[in-house]
């Protein structure tokens, strides 16, 4: 029973309530920090007396997978980067004081991969099959007070193949330990909403769940502060809740914030909202959570809007990890991926094909980006994806989660939902990708529970990347019709205006497109015997791959196809192309030795490719001008190279060595490019851009001579000593006049004095079987990479590079 009591009364019961004890407040524990790890199964581990000595000591968040090697025998197969995958344990012991007798002890994942069981002390709290699921364990009743803790945590990754790509093996993403009082908001007990305000007032909706642990009833305040971007309290409201012993109560409350500052892509303001239990006036819980102020729009007509503004979605599709440092990511990561990303233009994302961790979506708050969350790549049916094996196209079935769809995906979901639904940058949920089963009756039954869970926890649309991607067949009708906004994989012009014919009054969004970018690798330009030397290596018995990779051509005209599509349509309300960044596993079309994906404008290790200026042209503002190929073609001389560029202004002159080779239009509301034949000599290539006859832009680009020094770019020279924290060390070959060395391939040392470790290296090379765990990487066409992690000490740090035959350089770094 839930008892509201208005103000009138508050003093008296303040009083009355006075006589209880004080109760101190609840924390949140970072518990990422001294964990014991073993590679295996191994029976008993979960005992408070065995010994885990000899373990290794591992850090969270903690990716297994990474630290091997590639190996053709890894049975994760080409579709988990020939990574190696198995079982795993972890424990960790902590001692709990004796007078937190009466407090509630509550152990937090955000993300374990996969099969986790989780233990205290012996006693098994549960089990959760998905790995890319948040979950959390109440262990009050088994914990030790005054002595002693075991948390074991069993992880089996060793169904193989177990993912269509890349996934990781361990507790890779952040623990935390929560303590509270027996008056408490459940984890993910608080609602908020804020999609309501004029200039003078914001109205934030909050729905607040409380949970009584006491053997008494209990007399309760909730009272919620909103805080503005710069910390001054804006708004407070309270309201008085009576909840019954063991009983939860769930409390609605409005605050109105004057003068709001709203979220946007420009202005990503949050606002925080303390929550706070009182009792007897004393406050005996409090937690913080942000939100933004904005408004989404959908309609047919006029596609999306944020704030009232039609917005395109130029999105991209992500995996959920972090190139070279596999699963196991840092904050930092995701801003780095987000930041290159907003570069090239880009404001969206869609989470595929699962979700994410909180820091994710905390970035996008923090960013203004705006995300499709997405729950599934599988309902109840197994998938068989296609794969290249010695060239030729084959199909293996992957063990992911087909299984555990039906005892799992409702609450799966609903998690995701809980979890995810207060962050400003979630602008829809998707349930689903290809899902073979929309094509039939059952479709319908699954699509309409799962939009349901989807309806009755959020007031966000519901999306699945199901139309037009395996074409002839098409979803059945009212399967499709569970879907707010129906979301189009690889359709084309044709096909979608037939579907639209065919379904009528529709929402529309391109939840999956391929990306303008060849399939080769960054900056690989092969002719004539080059061409044919390069593929003779891979030793492919049957030429499918190479069919596949020579019909995408060197420009990615498909992916050019998909934007000129959703600029042309207002009621397309955006795109988002397979993928924004490469991403371990899922080699396709290619098979070994190739370990990483190919279909992004950005690689593996963050380097741009050309597509990434397709994008740029496209999407972003900046001025800007890119030609390619680059200009070390050695064995050309005399032959004919058609040059492109890509540019957002509305003419481009070409000039090579000096020589106009004539100017090209650009139509701004049409999507092109400019292409010269040339004829090769080493050289220059200057490309001038131009819009309403002023020069916007300009690109040089030099046929560079031996390699000689290091150019190092980090975006930033500080982090935090929290053991967190990573800086991206880039490095790029120059000639000794400073040119860049497209084809240069020396190893790079790095050697770092100071409180920090490498935790990474990598260069780009969708095909390169170097490790990642290593302190040297040989660059990929002029490029690679180091990635430095802070340790729990503050000071400074020297990252040296050095290589036989170049300069050696220095870059000075701090750690705070
Ligand atoms: C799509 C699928 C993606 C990815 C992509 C590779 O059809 O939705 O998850 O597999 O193909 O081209």
């Amino acid at each position: 029973m839930r008892v509201k009591f208005k103000f009138g009364l508050l003093a008296l019961l303040l009083c009355v309530l006075a006589c209880n004890s004080p109760q101190t407040l609840n924390t949140k524990e970072n518990f990422d920090f001294n964990w014991k790890f073993y590679a295996n199964d191994i029976s008993n581990s979960e005992d408070v007396n065995f010994n885990d000595t000899l373990w290794r000591n591992v850090n969270l968040p903690h990716d297994w997978s990474i630290e091997g090697n590639f190996s053709k025998n890894n049975p994760s197969f080409s579709r988990g980067g020939w990574l190696q995958t198995g079982k795993v344990t972890y424990r960790k012991t902590f001692q709990v004081a004796k007078e937190d007798k009466n407090k509630r002890f509550v152990i937090y994942f955000d993300g374990a991969y996969r099969n986790s069981e989780v233990f205290i002390n012996g006693h098994s709290l549960g089990k959760r099959p998905l790995g890319y699921i948040a979950f959390h364990y109440d262990m009050t009743n088994h914990i030790k007070f005054g002595g002693n803790n075991v948390i074991t945590v069993k992880l089996d990754n060793s169904s193989q193949p177990g993912s269509r790509w890349y996934t990781g093996t361990g507790i890779y993403r952040h623990v935390h330990l929560i303590k509270t009082n027996k008056l408490y908001v459940p984890i993910w007990g608080n609602y908020i909403v804020a999609d309501n305000y004029t200039s003078k007032k914001a109205e934030i909706k909050i729905e607040t769940s409380v949970q009584n642990d006491f053997s008494e009833e209990k007399s309760v305040i909730i009272r919620h502060t909103a805080y503005a971007p710069n910390g001054e309290a804006v708004a407070t409201i309270s309201n008085g809740v009576i909840i019954a012993s063991t009983r939860k109560e769930t409390a609605h409350s409005v605050l109105e914030v004057p003068n709001p500052q709203v979220w946007s892509q420009e202005t990503p303001n949050l606002y925080t909202i303390k929550t706070e239990i009182l009792e007897a006036d004393v406050v005996v819980y409090s937690e913080e959570n942000k939100t933004g102020i904005r408004t989404l729009e959908f309609s047919k007509n006029e596609g999306f809007k944020l704030n009232g503004k039609v917005t395109k979605l130029k999105g991209v599709c992500l995996h959920h990890a972090g190139g070279p440092l596999g699963a196991a990511i840092y904050r930092r990561t995701v801003e780095r991926q987000l930041e290159k990303l907003r570069e090239m233009g880009s404001n969206a994302v869609r989470t595929a094909h699962n979700p994410f961790s909180e820091e994710f979506l905390k970035v996008c708050d923090s960013m203004g980006f705006l995300v499709m969350n997405e729950a599934f790549d599988e309902w109840e049916l197994i998938k068989e994806p296609m794969t290249t094996q010695n060239g030729k196209k084959i199909r293996i079935p992957v063990d992911f989660y087909a299984n555990k769809f039906k005892e799992w995906a409702d609450i799966d979901l609903q998690d995701m939902l809980l979890r995810d639904r207060n962050h400003p940058s979630v602008i829809m949920w998707s349930i689903g990708n290809e899902i073979h089963q929309m094509s039939k009756d059952e479709g319908v039954a699954i699509g309409k529970r799962l939009a349901n869970i989807v309806h009755n926890l959020d007031y966000r649309p519901v999306t699945n990347g199901v139309h037009g991607y395996w074409s002839p067949n098409r979803p059945n009708q009212e399967a499709a019709a569970t879907s707010d906004i129906y979301g189009f994989n690889y359709i084309t012009e044709e096909r979608y205006l037939n579907e639209i014919d065919l379904l009528k009054d529709i929402k529309s969004v391109i939840t999956e497109h391929q990306s303008a970018q060849s399939f080769y690798p960054r900056s690989t330009y092969l002719y004539n015997e080059e061409k044919k030397a390069w593929w003779d290596k891979l030793n492919y018995e049957h030429n499918d791959a190479y069919e596949w990779v020579e019909s995408r051509g060197i420009l990615g005209e498909p992916g050019m196809e998909a934007w000129r599509m959703t600029k042309k349509y207002p009621n397309i309300m955006g795109m988002f192309i397979w993928t924004g960044w490469d991403y371990l596993g899922e080699v396709i079309p290619f098979g070994w030795p190739a370990r990483s994906s190919c279909f992004a404008p950005i690689d593996l290790a963050g380097f741009p490719k050309d597509g990434y200026y397709f994008y740029q042209s496209q999407w972003s503002n900046k001025p800007m001008v890119h030609i390619f190929p680059h200009w070390n073609l050695k064995g050309m001389e005399g032959k004919k190279v058609t040059v492109h560029s890509y540019t957002n202004g509305d003419e481009v002159e070409l000039f090579q060595d000096g020589k106009s080779l004539g100017k090209k239009k650009n139509n701004l509301n049409a999507v092109e490019y400019q292409s010269w034949d040339v004829v090769y000599q080493p050289g220059e290539l200057k490309a001038v851009s131009f819009k309403n006859g002023s020069i916007i832009a300009e690109k040089v680009v030099k046929t560079a001579g031996a390699p000689a020094k290091i150019k190092v770019e980090t975006r930033r020279t500080e982090m935090k000593a929290n053991g967190q924290d990573v800086i991206y060390v880039e490095c790029t070959i120059l000639d000794k006049d400073g040119n860049e060395v497209p084809t240069a391939n020396n190893t790079l040392k790095f050697n770092v004095e100071g409180p920090a470790i490498i935790a990474g290296v990598g260069n780009g090379n969708s095909m390169g079987l170097e490790p990642f765990k290593a302190n040297k990487r040989s660059a990929f066409h002029g490029k690679c990479l180091a990635i430095l992690q802070s340790t729990q000490e503050a000071g400074n740090i020297t990252c040296t590079i050095t290589s036989e035959g170049l300069e050696t350089v220095s870059v000075a770094l701090i750690s705070k």
